[in-house]
C-alpha cells in the first residue's frame, strides 16, 4: 500500500523531540491498514491515538513555556481530536478506511501548519531541550 503522507523535510523544526514525533506519527499513519495484515487494526489505531496525545502533551510544555499566543486553542485542538477519535474507534461502527484517511488528513494538517506557523516554529526551537 502506498504511503499516505510522505514526510517532507520543509517540516522539520529543527528540534529533535518534536521532529521525531512528527516522524513518527507519519511513520505510524502510513502502517494503518498495512495490506499485509489485510484489515485495518483497531490496536494499531488506539497506539496512535495514544501517540497523538503524547505529542500534544510535549508541545504544550514548549508553547506553555513559550507564551505561545493561541496555545489554549492548540491544546484543546489536540484533546478534541483524540477525544473524538477515541470515542469512533471504540464504536466499533465506525467506517474504518474513512477513518484512517480522517486521521491522515488531520495530521498532515497538524504538521503543516505548525511548520508555518513562525510562533509555533520559535516557541519549539528556542525552548528545545538539549
Ligand atoms: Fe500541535
Ligand atoms: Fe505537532
Amino acid at each position: 500500500m502506498s504511503r499516505l503522507i510522505i514526510w517532507d523535510p520543509e517540516w522539520s523544526l529543527g528540534e529533535c523531540i518534536v521532529d521525531r514525533q512528527h516522524r513518527q506519527l507519519v511513520e505510524m499513519v502510513n502502517r494503518l491498514g498495512n495490506v499485509e495484515y489485510g484489515r485495518l487494526d483497531t490496536e494499531r489505531m488506539l497506539k496512535l491515538l495514544y501517540y497523538v496525545k503524547v505529542h500534544g502533551e510535549t508541545e504544550d510544555q514548549y508553547l506553555r513555556i513559550g507564551g505561545y499566543p493561541d496555545y489554549e486553542q492548540h491544546s484543546m485542538a489536540h484533546d478534541e481530536f483524540y477525544h473524538d477519535m477515541h470515542r469512533r474507534i471504540v464504536g466499533l461502527s465506525a467506517n474504518r478506511d474513512e477513518m484512517r484517511g480522517e486521521i491522515a488528513r488531520w495530521l498532515f494538517h497538524h504538521i503543516e501548519a505548525e511548520s508555518r506557523d513562525a510562533a509555533f516554529r520559535s516557541c519549539v526551537f528556542v525552548n528545545r531541550m538539549a
